[in-house]
């Protein structure tokens, strides 16, 4: 009678141990699933060729046009294929909607790449956002699903929310994408890694970020959008945009307002005082923003490809130089800003622009 537990411990030992990874066919990397052997490549060439191994505008970009791919989809109506690549395959039509201003400069590098490496455009944008998380300090690492097939429709206008759309606009369009107001709270954690260049154009703000830190995937945003707004930083104020807290910030009405709504104000809060969860939330929204439109089971599960992110930068978010909690204008209706948090030593500086990345796609 002492054999069945000691079976039941061997059985348990081998189901724990990791599964071998094998070599691949070009005796370079190795992988648990051999069939992710050409997606391996395909993850070097991202990291080497588009993101220049950094966090920065390219991987903000894939971020950006990751979400705008996936919400052309509703589950009460036909409103396109999800995350299929059709706002590439149908640039003509989806890039001409005002919410996608911006979206061509990605495609433009984006779209070559992925014909060059022979991945259909659903999977180069998916694959390519989880990829350029993985280089993102304090991001989740985002299980990576391939074998979308391509695009066979456009998705029409008015999917993608815009930062001047009501708030009930904006919920109810998330909503009928599956995504309720705490799922976009938590999807929102992408505007750590942020800047505009569309909303308003001027020179002086063209890649002013959302928050001090764009290259890291922390919760300063949350915090720095629930300071107290006191400037435009360029020739404001624009449709869509809101005052900000601090020189060469840029912020969006949409964001301010949801940090301030009665049905969103208490996650945005949790967020900006755990970077844990934050980054956990976001990781389990983003990855169902990356599967809508499919069943996993018919897709091929390459996560294994996916590196662990760069721990955080800073375990909890901070004030900014020259900004306490007398900043703060409180949303969250039932639990009070804790007054704990640091302000950040030194005199105020200006936030700096988010500069473009020099790379041979898309060079004309
Ligand atoms: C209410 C919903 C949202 C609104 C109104 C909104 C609006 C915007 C706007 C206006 C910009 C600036 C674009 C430009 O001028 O270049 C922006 C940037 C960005 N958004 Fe959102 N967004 C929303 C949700 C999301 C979500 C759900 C994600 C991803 C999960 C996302 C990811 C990004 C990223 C990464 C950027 C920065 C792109 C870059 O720096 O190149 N956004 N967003
Ligand atoms: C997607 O379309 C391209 C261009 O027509 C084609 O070369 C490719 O094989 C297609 N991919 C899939 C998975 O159907
Ligand atoms: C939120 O505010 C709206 C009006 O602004 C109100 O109708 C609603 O009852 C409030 N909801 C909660 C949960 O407090």
């Amino acid at each position: 009678m002492i054999a069945a537990p000691l079976v039941a411990l061997g059985l348990a030992g081998i189901a724990a141990a990791a599964p071998a990874a094998s070599l691949c066919p070009d005796g370079v990397h190795s992988t648990v699933n051999p069939q992710c052997c050409f997606w391996a490549n395909v993850r070097d060439r991202f990291i080497n060729e588009i993101f220049l191994n950094v966090c920065m505008e390219n991987v903000h970009s894939l971020v950006r046009i990751a979400f705008h791919d996936a919400i052309g989809f509703s589950l009460t109506s036909n409103k396109g294929g999800g995350a299929d690549g059709s706002i590439i395959q149908f640039g003509e039509t989806e890039l001409a909607f005002h919410a996608n201003e911006g979206i061509d400069f990605i495609v433009d590098f984006l779209q070559p790449f992925a014909d060059t490496v022979g991945i259909t455009y659903g999977d180069a944008i998916q694959f390519g956002a989880a990829v350029g998380l993985s280089l993102c300090p304090g991001a989740p690492r985002i299980p990576a699903f391939v074998g979308r097939p391509n695009a066979t429709q456009a998705a029409p206008d008015k999917t993608v929310p815009e930062p001047d759309d009501p708030p009930t606009t904006i919920f109810a369009r998330m909503q009928d994408a599956g995504f309720s107001p705490v799922d976009l709270v938590h999807l929102l954690a992408s505007h750590s890694i942020a800047d505009q260049a569309g909303v308003d154009p001027e020179p002086q703000v063209l890649g002013a970020p959302f928050d001090s830190t764009p290259f890291s995937f922390d919760s300063q945003v949350f915090l720095e959008v629930l300071l107290r707004g006191s400037m435009f930083p360029g020739s404001g104020p624009n449709p869509g945009e809101e005052q900000s807290p601090l020189s060469g910030e840029f912020r969006l009405l949409s964001d301010k307002v949801f940090a301030r709504h009665n049905l969103t104000a208490c996650a945005w809060q949790a967020n900006a005082l755990s970077q844990a969860d934050m980054s956990s939330n976001f990781g389990t929204q983003f990855s169902k923003l990356s599967l809508l439109g499919h069943d996993k089971n018919s897709l091929l599960d390459c996560s294994e490809l996916i590196g662990t992110p760069p721990p955080a930068t800073a375990k909890q978010a901070f004030f900014p130089a020259g900004k306490t909690h007398a900043d703060i204008e409180q949303g969250c209706a039932t639990v009070a800003f804790p007054t704990t948090l640091s302000t950040q030593t030194g005199q105020p500086t200006m936030i700096p622009l988010v500069q473009v990345q020099d790379i041979a796609f898309g060079k004309k």
